[in-house]
C-alpha cells in the first residue's frame, strides 16, 4: 500500500483537517541563540547533543520523553499528591487507569521504563537464552544482555530500508522468528520482545494481524510474549488509519485488543502517558507478579510507588485516559506527520512511512561521502544544531554501541538523525522553522568533514561520548 494511500482519522469521519485539541494556557519563553554561542557550546559539548545544556537549546527535538506538556487536570493531579510511603491512594489511582486501559491483571510501578526493563529482564532471562525482538532498543537490549540473554533482531527485512512504504514495518518476521526457535529449541526463548511503533525503525507500527499470529506461533512453542508498551498508543493510531477492519474503531479498543495477544508488557510512561517521569510492568501471572514485586522493592521503591511520588502517579494516571482520547492522538500524530512531510516533498532524505513520534533524517543520504565510522548521523546533529539551535539525536552507529563479544562496532544499516517531537509543546509554525533549518543543512551537506570519537564511554555510549570534526 503506498503511503498517500493511508486514511487520516479525520479523512474517515469526513473532515478535512486536524487541530490541536487543547489552547496554551502557560507558555515557556525560548531563547535563540547566536552561531558563534552555538559553535562554543557544540566544541563544549563534544560534539553529542546529549551534552549541551537545554539553556543553549532553540526548539529541543532530541526526544519526546518526558517532555510533554501536562494538561490543567494533570497539574491540578499534582496537588492530590498522597506521599505515603506505603499505599498511597494515587497507586490504585494509576493501577486501576492501568488495567482499565490496558487490560492487565497485576501492576508493578517503576521510577521509568528501564526500571521495568531491568526487573522482567531479571526476573525470566536465565544466562545464555536467546531474546528474539522487532529491532533493538538501547536500553532493553541491554538489560536483556546484562541479565546474560543474547538479542537477535527478527524484525521484517523491510525495517531496514528507510524508503520501503510497507504500512508496518515493525512487524516481526514469522519465519525468522520459527527458524530461531527451532534452531535453538523452544527452552532456549526467554521470550519474544515485542515493541509498539519500532523505536530505532523510525517509530514504525506493529499490525493485529502480526501480533496475532505471534500470540499463535508463541502458544505453539510455549513461549512467553512480552510487549514493549512505550508507545502503544501510536501504533494503536496507525493499525486504526491502516489496517483493514479497523477504521473508525475507537483507539483505546485497538490497544486494548493489542494488549489482549501478549503476556505483559513494560511502559516508559514518559511517553505516551504525557507526563515527565514514570513507568510500570504489568503481568498476567500471578507467580512471576509476586517475583517481580519482591524485586521492585530492592531496586526501585516499595510496590506501590516503585521510584515515582504520589503526586507523579496521580498525574500518570490522568495522563493514561488523556493519550487515548481519539483526538489527541491524531494530532499527536498529525503534527509529525505535517513535519514529515513538508520534508519529504522537498526531496529530503527521510524515513518513510513517517513514523509516530519522529522524523527520521537519512543520514547516509544527507552524506554519502562519509563513512559509517565517520559518524554521519552524529554529524548530522551538531551540523543541524549550529545552523540553528536545534537539537536532535543520533541513531545510528554510535547508538547502535559495541558487540559484547567481539568487541567490535556494531554496524546498524539505518543511519539515522531523528527529530523528535514532545506531545503537546511546540506548534505548527515551530515545524516549518525546523524544516527550513534542515533544508539549509542538506544544501550544505557536501562539506561536512564528520567526526571522530575521543572518548567511549562502557555503556550506551551515545549518552556520553565525545568527538572532534575529522580532519578534511
Ligand atoms: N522502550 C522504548 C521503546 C523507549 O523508547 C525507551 C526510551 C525506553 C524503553 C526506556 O524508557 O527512558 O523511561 O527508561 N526512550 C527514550 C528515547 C530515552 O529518547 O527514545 P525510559
Amino acid at each position: 500500500m503506498a503511503e498517500h494511500q493511508f486514511k487520516t482519522m479525520g479523512e474517515q469521519s469526513g473532515r478535512r483537517s486536524w487541530a490541536e485539541p487543547w489552547k496554551i494556557k502557560m507558555v515557556e519563553p525560548l531563547r535563540m541563540t547566536t552561531p558563534e554561542e552555538r559553535q562554543k557550546a557544540l566544541v563544549e559539548a563534544g560534539y553529542n547533543t546529549f551534552l549541551l545544556r537545554s539553556a543553549e537549546v532553540y526548539i529541543d527535538l532530541l526526544t519526546d520523553s518526558g517532555t510533554s506538556a501536562m494538561s490543567d487536570r494533570q497539574w491540578a493531579g499534582l496537588m492530590l499528591g498522597d506521599e505515603a510511603y506505603a499505599g498511597s491512594v494515587n497507586y490504585y489511582h494509576l493501577e486501576t487507569a492501568i488495567q482499565e486501559v490496558y487490560g492487565y491483571k497485576y501492576i508493578v510501578p517503576t521510577h521509568q521504563g528501564r526500571g521495568a526493563e531491568h526487573l522482567i529482564s531479571q526476573a525470566v532471562i536465565q544466562k545464555g537464552q536467546y531474546v528474539p525482538g522487532n529491532m533493538y532498543f538501547t536500553t532493553t537490549r541491554l538489560h536483556q544482555e546484562l541479565a546474560g540473554g543474547i538479542f537477535v533482531d527478527v524484525i521484517v527485512d523491510e525495517a531496514h530500508d528507510p524508503e520501503n512504504l510497507n504500512p508496518f514495518k515493525g512487524n516481526i518476521d514469522l519465519d525468522k522468528l520459527e527458524s530461531l526457535i527451532k534452531e535453538k529449541g523452544p527452552e532456549q526463548i526467554a521470550y519474544v520482545s515485542l515493541a509498539g511503533t519500532v523505536n530505532m525503525a523510525g517509530g514504525q507500527p506493529v499490525s493485529m494481524a502480526n501480533v496475532k499470529a505471534l500470540r499463535a506461533l508463541c502458544d505453539r512453542y510455549g513461549i512467553k510474549l512480552y510487549l514493549d508498551a512505550t508507545r502503544m498508543v501510536e501504533n494503536a493510531y496507525f493499525i486504526q488509519c491502516r489496517e483493514e477492519g479497523y477504521e473508525g474503531k475507537p483507539v483505546a479498543a485497538i490497544l486494548k485488543e493489542f494488549c489482549s495477544y501478549t503476556d505483559g508488557a513494560w511502559m516508559s510512561g514518559k511517553k505516551d502517558h504525557l507526563v515527565n517521569i514514570g513507568g510500570w510492568l504489568a503481568i498476567n501471572d500471578y507467580p512471576l507478579f509476586e517475583e517481580l514485586r519482591n524485586l521492585v522493592v530492592i531496586y526501585e521503591g516499595l510496590h506501590t510507588y516503585g521510584g515515582m511520588a504520589g503526586r507523579d502517579m496521580e498525574a500518570m494516571a490522568i495522563g493514561i485516559y488523556e493519550s487515548i482520547q481519539d483526538d489527541h492522538i491524531r494530532a499527536r500524530v498529525g503534527q509529525v506527520q505535517y513535519l514529515g512531510d513538508l520534508l519529504r516533498d522537498w526531496g529530503i532524505p527521510v524515513v518513510q512511512p513517517i513514523g509516530g513520534h519522529a522524523v527520521f533524517l537519512d543520514a547516509r543520504k544527507f552524506y554519502p561521502h562519509l563513512s559509517q565510522d565517520l559518524f554521519p548521523s552524529q554529524t548530522l546533529a551538531a551540523e543541524l544544531y549550529l545552523d540553528s539551535g536545534i537539537r536532535s539525536m543520533e541513531r545510528g552507529i554510535v547508538s547502535a554501541g559495541r558487540d559484547p563479544h567481539t568487541g567490535q562496532h556494531r554496524y546498524p544499516k539505518l543511519e539515522l538523525t531523528r527529530l523528535t517531537i514532545p506531545r503537546r509543546v511546540y506548534t505548527e509554525a515551530h515545524m516549518d522553522v525546523v524544516a527550513e533549518s534542515v533544508k539549509a543543512v542538506y544544501q550544505n551537506a557536501s562539506k561536512a568533514t564528520g567526526l571522530n570519537m575521543v572518548y567511549e564511554p562502557k555503556y550506551l555510549r551515545f549518552f556520553q561520548a565525545r568527538f572532534v570534526p575529522a580532519a578534511r
